[in-house]
């Protein structure tokens, strides 16, 4: 909790942030329509928890802390669960599994031995499902936790839910599960649904939750949906003294229950399951947010009870989530070296996977624009790949006092030029050539490790060099003398014949090196590789047409028309003339192609985001090892390297039945 918050402080900041729960709660249970996740969700939640815990004065019966939560829709018949159903408290890691044993150690008599359960927490919608002599008779939803949704005949029509129990049947009984489709059923049905033309949607809990709630219970047999059974509310005639056995009794009377539960001896050994199904959790076929681990005996269930609308004896453990939110200082404008205007986040500082973050990409002015992101608003951030950090979205809800919506600027804050937005482009770009950020930036790709690859070179010198002048173009890199540098200070001797070391064996690079370094829109390493193999010099590239260029597998439009765009330039053909007089290669050296390396020979593709690399510091480690890189998935391909959000190439290698690797993969194939 903040230190030194005020009472009126809290008490406005209660308010909104009750408001705001009580809002996302109704678009969760009653429009099946969630804006945020479970853990942002869980963010707000804990932060008003803790805000009441601070000021016990400021808690209100009415509040989302003591509430079940959700609101019961109209169009179906209410139904009363025999059970009110609770809430999960959670946990986010083996301290607090190590808490919750400790509060309920506190209660028990001394040296009571706790067995657990674990369980995965499906993320579906929960029902309650009535048998009377092994007859399935009523299925609700579960509504508010009290009273729920009469969808008996929707249930009838999921195949997984039994109509007649197996074996010996109880007079009666109560059971609760998750209703959920399964991933690739997912799949599998908006495959279909585009093929017919129709809607595709876009999030498999709440198709679910939409499929189950059809008025017409045909549209529900249509759909693929399944069951998890995991709790027996009541049973009549029936003796059961452990929820282990209650599971062994669900699954003989014919109910699918996860074969991830698991009977635990300690907590221990629950901490160890946490963290295995952790690593797990995403290779399953459906989807679920963790653990929810329950006291094994019923008898010690009963003497733990609940405390307001949790039991105690029964705990969430959910994966710590990388989305954080934080407060949104401001908004900076940096120029790219393409001249393109990016706005970035300047955020309160905040920890995501460990990591301290204080800014984060904001991509462009219609991102900005379409989330309503503004200076001073509460905003969902999250690392993507684990790399950049960018803004995902922001809490309009709870926004404090008068806020402005962002504006771009419409001079570039580097030169002050006209800043313009090309046709089609998302982004704005500052088109004076002579602009001084982007010579700075284009220096800082000119030499860095995927381009030129100059040691001793970096931002610093880039910004140095050409706010002396001695830097006007990337050309003038390879003019620099121990007469222009000696004079700088920190500049000594040495410094300097090291530096123009470097840069004299830069000269040497490959020439898609140097194709990649002009920093040509769009042109990165694997393209300029693509380029240089059909057009192996300078000469033959500046008069190509955009027609020759997209003749080329891996070249569209947009990239030929860039490249055909460049050379046009009479800045930039003076550019390569001076880099020609310096002696830098501009020419691909006959039969260089790299053998012996133990990947000669294969051929990658490498799309989506990686954990730790780039996907150009990826393709170098395969090219040094002998690999081809190369930008478009086909036949060809030997191995697709996928990181996070990989798209149309990952589906294209799943049809051709290419070898799929992650980062992981691919390091044990180089090592
Ligand atoms: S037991 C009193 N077990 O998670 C304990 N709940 O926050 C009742 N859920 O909507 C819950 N999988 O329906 C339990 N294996 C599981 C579960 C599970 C998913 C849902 C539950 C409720 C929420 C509890």
């Amino acid at each position: 909790m903040a230190i030194g918050v005020t009472a009126t402080q809290a008490l406005a900041r209660a308010a909104r942030l009750r408001k705001s729960l009580q809002h996302h709660s109704h678009q969760y249970y009653a429009l099946d329509a969630p804006e945020i996740s479970d853990a942002e969700f869980d963010v707000l939640l804990r932060e008003l928890a803790a805000l009441e815990e601070d000021f016990p004065e400021l808690r209100t019966p009415d509040s989302p802390t003591q509430r079940i939560g959700g609101v019961v829709q109209e169009r179906f018949a209410k139904v009363t669960h025999p059970v009110p159903m609770l809430s999960l408290g959670n946990a986010f890691g083996p301290a607090d599994l190590g808490a919750w044993q400790e509060r309920m150690n506190r209660l028990l008599p001394a040296e009571t031995a706790l067995h657990y359960v674990a369980e995965p927490k499906i993320d579906g919608l929960t029902v309650v499902l009535h048998y009377e002599e092994g007859r399935f008779v009523l299925g609700a939803t579960r509504g508010d936790g009290r009273v729920g949704e009469n969808i008996t005949e929707n249930l009838r029509r999921v195949r997984e839910v039994p109509h007649q129990l197996a074996g010996r049947a109880p007079r009666r009984l109560v059971v609760r599960g998750e209703v959920y489709m399964a991933a690739e059923d997912f799949a599998l049905f908006n495959a279909g649904q585009a093929e017919r033309g129709e809607k595709v949607y876009a999030n498999p809990r709440n198709f679910a939750a939409g499929s189950l709630r059809q008025l017409d219970s045909r549209v529900t047999a249509a759909r693929p949906l399944r069951l998890w059974a995991y709790q027996i509310v009541a049973a009549e005639g029936l003796a059961l003294d452990s929820q282990w056995a209650a599971l062994d009794a669900l699954r003989a009377f014919g109910f699918p229950v996860s074969a991830e539960s698991q009977r635990l001896a300690s907590l221990e050994e629950v901490v160890a399951r946490c963290a295995a199904f952790g690593e797990l959790r995403a290779e399953l076929p459906f989807a679920t947010d963790g653990l929810v681990v329950k006291v094994d005996s019923f008898a010690l269930q009963e003497r733990l009870g609940a405390v307001g609308n949790a039991p105690r004896w029964a705990i969430a453990y959910k994966y710590p989530s990388e989305e954080v939110v934080t407060k949104l200082l401001g908004i900076g404008v940096n120029v790219g070296r393409t001249g393109v205007l990016k706005p970035w986040a300047e955020l309160e500082p905040c920890e995501i996977g460990g990591v301290t973050v204080s800014s984060a990409t904001l991509h462009n002015e219609d991102y900005i624009r379409d989330r309503d992101i503004r200076v001073g608003d509460r905003v969902v951030v999250k690392r993507a790949g684990e790399v950049i950090p960018q803004v995902l979205r922001s809490l309009p809800e709870l926004r404090e006092g008068r806020t402005r919506r962002f504006q771009m600027p419409t001079h570039c804050p580097a030169c002050g030029e006209k800043a313009v937005r090309i046709e089609e482009e998302v982004d704005i770009f500052c088109v004076d050539a002579a602009c001084p950020a982007q010579l700075v930036r284009l220096v800082e790709y000119f030499v860095s490790r995927t381009a030129m690859d100059i040691e001793g070179f970096g931002i610093k010198q880039a910004e140095l060099f050409t706010a002396r002048n001695l830097v006007t173009d990337v050309a003038d890199i390879f003019s620099l003398s121990a007469a222009d540098l000696e004079p700088l200070e920190g500049y000594k001797e040495k410094r300097v014949q090291n530096l123009l070391r470097a840069i004299e064996s830069a000269k040497r690079r490959p020439f898609a090196r140097l194709l990649t370094a002009l920093g040509i829109h769009g042109i990165g390493t694997v393209v300029a590789e693509t380029v240089v193999a059909h057009f192996p010099s300078i000469e033959e590239i500046a008069a190509a047409t955009t027609e020759t260029l997209e003749a080329v597998d891996g070249i569209g439009p947009k990239l030929a028309q860039n490249l055909v765009d460049w050379f046009a330039s009479g800045q930039n053909r003076a550019v390569v003339e001076k880099l020609r007089l310096a002696g830098v290669r501009l020419a691909a050296e006959a039969g260089v192609a790299p053998t012996g390396g133990h990947l000669s020979g294969l051929v990658f593709v490498i799309t989506g985001t990686l954990p730790t690399l780039s996907r150009d510091q990826a393709a170098a480690l395969v090219r040094e090892a002998g690999g081809k890189v190369t930008g478009s998935v086909s036949k060809k391909t030997d191995y697709l390297i996928a990181g996070e959000s990989a798209g149309s190439k990952l589906s294209k290698a799943e049809k051709l039945a290419i070898p799929i690797l992650d980062e992981e993969g691919l390091r044990k194939l180089l090592s």
